[in-house]
């Protein structure tokens, strides 16, 4: 059974913390889920650790929903939020509602995320009461990179501050079951969390947060194009891959893989009678 937004909820009244992590594809899906990991997000980072783009602003619908599709294939027990990717729900709360109902019944996520307060808080209440769990993010959201002007701290004045506030405290009222917290100083984040009724999940917010978001490939080792200072390297698999792609190499170059256990081997009357047909000479030929 998987874990409902009441559920997650509940670890904010427990006092218990979450630790969400990016997933894109069934493998590792799987093998986050079986790791017991209660949140599973497809965020659009996968435009940049996936698909090679420098930004999340290109990725599309059809992107986000055909790795969702996969992670929720590759888990049981989490619940999983796909990101609404870029110019997929800015324009109107109706265009909002049609992709994010595709992110339900095409991907099969439990729940969205959107970046923003402000306007996007009347889309948030168009969601939910059509029943489509929102988790909101604040701070320092990547789809507006190119108006926040590169990936920088936010709220970090006290007017800026209060205003995050303001907006996290509008998103819950609009009825967002979670709020991402991004870029932001520690006692902003601690501060947005003990205000709340719904769990905040942190990513460069503090350790006040009640819970943790990571993008995988970042504590992993696997994306060598850039290290956020708020990412925990947890495994060297980069490395690990590039030591195993060189040894498997090696043994090709050697002749020494695949080795007779890794081969199947004919028949001896098959080969017998292969090799006899092959002999006699062919009719068909002149
Ligand atoms: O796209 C993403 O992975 C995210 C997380 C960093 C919160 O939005």
């Amino acid at each position: 059974m998987r874990l409902t937004i009441e559920q997650i909820r509940d670890f904010k009244r427990r006092g218990e913390r979450l630790a969400m992590l990016t997933a894109y594809d069934y493998s590792m899906a799987r093998l986050l889920d079986e790791a017991g990991i209660p949140l599973l997000l497809v965020g659009d980072s996968l435009g940049m650790v996936m698909l090679g783009y420098t930004t999340t602003l290109p990725v599309t619908m059809d992107d986000v929903v055909r790795h969702t599709q996969a992670v929720v294939r590759g888990s049981k027990r989490a619940l999983v939020v796909a990101d609404l990717p870029f110019l997929s729900y800015q324009a109107s709360a109706d265009e909002a509602l049609r992709n994010a109902g595709r992110l339900l019944k095409e991907g099969g996520a439990q729940a969205v995320k959107l970046e923003g307060g402000g306007r996007m808080v009347e889309t948030v209440q168009r969601l939910v009461e059509a029943g489509i769990p929102v988790m909101g993010h604040l701070g320092l959201t990547p789809q507006s990179i190119n108006q926040l002007g590169g990936y920088r701290i936010q709220g970090k004045t006290a007017a800026a501050a209060a205003r995050l506030l303001a907006d996290a405290r509008a998103l819950e009222a609009a009825g967002a079951f979670s709020l991402v917290l991004e870029g932001i100083p520690a006692q902003l984040g601690s501060l947005v969390s003990s205000r709340l009724a719904i769990p905040t999940i942190g990513i460069g917010a503090g350790p006040g947060c009640d819970g943790q978001v990571q993008v995988l490939h970042d504590i992993l080792g696997l994306y060598p194009d850039f290290a956020p200072r708020h990412a925990r390297r947890y495994a060297e698999l980069g490395q690990a891959v590039q030591e195993a792609a060189r040894r498997y190499a090696a043994d090709v170059a050697a002749g020494t893989f695949p080795s007779e256990r890794e081969s199947v081997a004919m028949v001896p009357e098959v080969l017998a009678e292969l090799l006899a047909r092959d002999a006699a000479p062919d009719p068909a030929r002149p």
